[in-house]
């Protein structure tokens, strides 16, 4: 895996049948953005839209997503790497009817991620939601009691906020995550300027 090049880390994703998700996927959800994004996005696992569309965020959570990245000035659209973001799942592939991925269906994908990471080489990590937070910190801690403060990966700055599914249905914690999202435009202007 720690080999592989963007076109081969893609046909990898693609091809995978290491765990049961392969079985219901309409197909895989890789990930997209610029691929040396200053910022990287890390959720938990398409959807049903995402699973039809083969992209990250594309459904209700997705546009909140991009309410928020716009906020700070980010973007999935093209653009150069320090406003176009990259965003990626824990999960490459849909659980089926929406339920939660499970430990080992984490740990299998684990790898592909793992590179992701190494490829994009991000400033800093925007971890959403429990999933993407257990994937990446081993951590099985509420996001309430890792969040506001500045965790690493793969020597990456990380930040832990809410999932935008769940402030959907939580907007009173809306003003939390605008925190974590101004915590993380801090963690990188103070990086860049060491
Ligand atoms: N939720 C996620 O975590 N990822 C997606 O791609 C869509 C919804």
């Amino acid at each position: 895996m720690a080999a592989l090049g963007w076109p081969e880390l893609r046909a990898a994703v693609a091809d995978c049948t290491a765990c049961r998700l392969c079985e219901g996927r309409r197909q895989t959800v890789f990930g997209i953005g610029h691929e040396h994004a200053h910022w990287m996005v890390v959720g938990e696992a398409p959807g049903e839209q995402e699973d039809l569309k083969g992209e990250p965020f594309v459904g209700k959570s997705g546009q909140l997503l991009d309410n928020m990245l716009r906020a700070i000035a980010l973007t999935r659209a093209p653009g150069p790497p320090q406003q176009q973001v990259f965003i990626a799942n824990a999960i490459k592939c849909r659980p089926p009817g929406n339920r939660n991925p499970q430990p080992d269906e984490l740990a299998q994908c684990e790898a592909f991620l793992i590179r992701q990471v190494q490829l994009v080489q991000p400033r800093i990590i925007l971890a959403m939601g429990r999933f993407a937070v257990h994937s990446l910190l081993r951590s099985t801690e509420p996001i309430g009691r890792l969040r506001g403060r500045v965790h690493h990966y793969q020597g990456v700055p990380l930040i832990v906020t809410y999932h935008p599914a769940y402030l959907l249905r939580n907007p009173e914690d809306k003003a939390r995550a605008w925190d974590d999202l101004c915590l993380a435009v801090e963690t990188v202007q103070a990086t860049a300027l060491r």
